[in-house]
């Protein structure tokens, strides 16, 4: 069954169905764009591209940026979240294993089946293929070096606009055969105003708020116990921005909502001054990809004369990443 006949089958039961419920349908329904197996998802043949897609570099820059707080790591317990076609998780092996680090686990938290079922394949199962962080099984001489690239801007989250001195949520209905969006009373309303008090909103002002992401978060932080090194590069704003981030793309472009609804992936903006209140105890460090470029590619991509590798850096360091209103940003942070 088509995503629009889903949606629609949902708003005739109930009348309206959320955003958040909206985008988990359209990116994880069995249909939905990281679920259905008649495509190529990520790559230049599919529908857009990331930078460990791009180029390796991206991923010995991870590794170097970890190596620069563990400099000589006896075990390394590789973690990736959502890693898509797995092509991070690959260059960060090779780098690894060619400064001899050795590797004793590699875990990657997917929840698309169709990734799975590729990364199983990729990896000839010699990896630990997990739904949620929870299932993290961290050996006491291990260091656990978490990493991600566009994965939580992946994730679904609630719209609300602000209103008079409450916040309503955003949903989508049907009206005479035409998708509008409405503004739902919320419950959470008071919960909402309470969790981000230090913020003026205005009327007209929208929130954007992930429980699943909240959730997601909570359970990283529960597995935090022994060593680690976290990295995690986004999409997103350093200030809530409190304007709608939803981004969708198919074929490469911009699409505008209720376009299209099949073979297009939904994205938010990653708030980071969550993640960041989140972790603050580990003292986090933001900076804009291509700062973390700039610091952590490994000396002998940084001084090369080579025409394919020098387009790549610029790449990655490049306008794709610092366009849409928004930037590419790296959180890290690490405990010993
Ligand atoms: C935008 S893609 C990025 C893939 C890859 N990291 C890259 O840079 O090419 C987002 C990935 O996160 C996965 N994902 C989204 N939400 C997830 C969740 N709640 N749990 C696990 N994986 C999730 C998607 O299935 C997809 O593989």
């Amino acid at each position: 069954m088509s995503i629009q006949t889903k949606v629609d089958q949902i708003i005739k039961n109930l009348g309206s169905i959320s955003i958040q419920d909206f985008i988990e349908i359209s990116n994880f329904d069995s249909e939905g764009f990281y679920n259905a197996e008649n495509d190529d998802k990520i790559s230049i043949k599919g529908h857009f591209i990331t930078s460990p897609e791009i180029t390796p570099l991206f991923g010995y820059t991870v590794c170097n940026q970890f190596l620069e707080k563990f400099p000589n790591p006896k075990k390394v317990h590789l973690l990736e979240l959502g890693p898509g076609n797995g092509t991070l998780t690959q260059d960060v092996i090779n780098f690894l294993r060619s400064h001899h680090i050795s590797i004793s686990q590699i875990t990657l938290i997917e929840k698309s089946i169709y990734f799975q079922k590729k990364l199983a394949a990729k990896f000839s199962n010699k990896v630990n293929i997990y739904e949620s962080p929870s299932q993290i099984d961290q050996k006491n001489d291990e260091i656990l070096f978490i990493y991600s690239n566009e994965f939580f801007d992946a994730i679904g989250s609630k719209q609300f606009i602000y209103k008079k001195g409450a916040f309503y949520e955003i949903a989508i209905t049907k009206d005479q055969n035409l998708y509008k969006l409405i503004y739902q009373h919320s419950l959470l309303s008071d919960f909402l105003k309470e969790y981000y008090c230090s913020y003026d909103f205005k009327d007209g002002d929208i929130l954007e708020h992930s429980n699943l992401i909240i959730n997601i978060l909570e359970e990283i932080k529960i597995n935090l116990n022994g060593s680690f090194f976290f990295s995690a590069t986004d999409y997103g704003y350093k200030k809530i921005s409190k304007k709608n981030s939803l981004r969708l793309i198919s074929n490469h472009e911009k699409v505008n909502f209720f376009e299209q609804f099949e073979n297009v992936d939904y994205s938010f903006g990653v708030n980071f001054e969550l993640i960041n209140s989140f972790f603050i105890n580990f003292k986090p460090i933001i900076s804009t990809q291509k700062d973390l470029i700039n610091n952590f590619l490994p000396k002998q991509f940084q001084n090369t004369n080579n025409e394919e590798t020098l387009k790549a850096i610029e790449l990655i360091k490049g306008k794709k990443f610092d366009d849409m209103g928004g930037s590419f940003y790296n959180i890290s942070f690490y405990k010993k």
